[in-house]
């Protein structure tokens, strides 16, 4: 077999323009080299997402969306993590060999710890325990099928260095179990600006979702921020957020020339929003229709995400059973 490309993604929010440059495309791009492993991590969005009808939905919205975007499920293994009852035992037995003083400094605990000791509350106020077990249980998800690379955004770095240590502290103690694996950062594709300028993000509320409808996505297209430079005025495309998107979409051929309208003038925002709009439109044409015709389709999803699971069971059976006879718990 070839080694293994393991990826998760989090269903808290609808898949956007910045999820498939920074995380869909480029982990699908592996699967030349690698046996792709691609899972819907709901036991990761319950750490957050509390509304259960939202939760179920957004499974099959990213299940869709994967599908949608070119995974093909007699190729890669594809599968929800829930369905894989190892994760919970795993992640248990990897706690007892991960230093409680690395999650205390994972990032998105101290984030939450650093806000309410800004205004003065309990360092801990309506912090669930989940959340300061999440690196772990992305480890077990991780170390489980011995994934050989994890492809993911800079924000997820952290957390393959601290699987990293949860692996060695293991092997550390019982010789070689456990397969320590690499992140692999692509650098390259990861800066896609939301309409706002900032990081393109749910929790900026920036987003340019795929398959919204046609309407909304092109609503969302038109509030991209601009500032208030007429269409004859010089631009400076290097800090503007609709050329960034623009450079993503359309041919290099014509990003000159929309270069050249910003830096002699005559590029006018509007027209340019409505021509990346079109792009995008254009660019997932064939994604958004396999998606309106998955999403539809709930059962065959199931189905899928059911089979995938099987197999991903199949492979993380023997390093469960490796790590707890390692232990002694077998
Ligand atoms: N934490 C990741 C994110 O928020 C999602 C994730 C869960 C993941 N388990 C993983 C990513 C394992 C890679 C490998 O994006």
């Amino acid at each position: 077999m070839k080694p293994i490309a393991l990826t998760g993604i989090k269903p808290t929010g609808r898949p956007h323009i910045g999820n498939y440059l920074g995380m869909y495309r480029p982990a699908l791009s592996l699967m030349q080299d690698y046996q792709g492993m691609y899972f819907v991590a709901d036991y990761h969005a319950l750490t957050s997402m509390h509304d259960a009808k939202t939760l179920k939905e957004l499974v099959y919205e990213v299940a869709a969306s994967w599908m949608a975007l070119g995974l093909d499920p007699d190729d890669a293994i594809f599968f929800r993590q829930s369905d894989i009852p190892e994760i919970p035992e795993f992640t248990w037995i990897l706690s007892c060999f991960t230093s409680k003083g690395l999650l205390n400094r994972a990032h998105a605990y101290k984030a939450a710890v650093d806000e309410n000791t800004a205004v003065d509350r309990d360092p801990d106020e309506g912090i669930n325990a989940g959340l300061f077990y999440y690196p772990v249980l992305m480890a077990a998800d991780i170390l489980l099928y011995g994934s050989d690379v994890v492809p993911v955004g800079l924000d997820q770095k952290q957390h393959i260095e601290i699987t990293r240590d949860i692996a060695e502290a293991f092997n550390r103690t019982y010789g070689n179990v456990l397969k320590v694996p690499e992140g692999l950062i692509q650098e390259s594709v990861m800066k896609v600006p939301g309409i706002d300028g900032r990081k393109m993000s749910k929790s900026y509320d920036n987003t340019i979702p795929i398959f919204a409808t046609e309407k909304a996505l092109r609503k969302q297209v038109m509030r991209i921020v601009t500032d208030s430079k007429r269409p004859e005025d010089p631009k400076n495309p290097e800090e503007d957020t609709l050329y960034t998107l623009l450079s993503f979409f359309v041919s290099p051929k014509r990003l000159e020339e929309i270069h050249q309208l910003y830096v002699h003038g005559g590029a006018a925002y509007g027209e340019l929003k409505k021509e990346l709009a079109d792009a995008i439109l254009s660019h997932f044409g064939d994604a958004r229709s396999r998606f309106e015709a998955l999403i539809q389709d709930k059962s065959y999803l199931d189905e899928v995400l059911l089979e995938g699971a099987e197999k991903a069971r199949q492979i993380g059976k023997p390093y469960l059973e490796a790590a707890r006879k390692a232990t002694g718990i077998d």
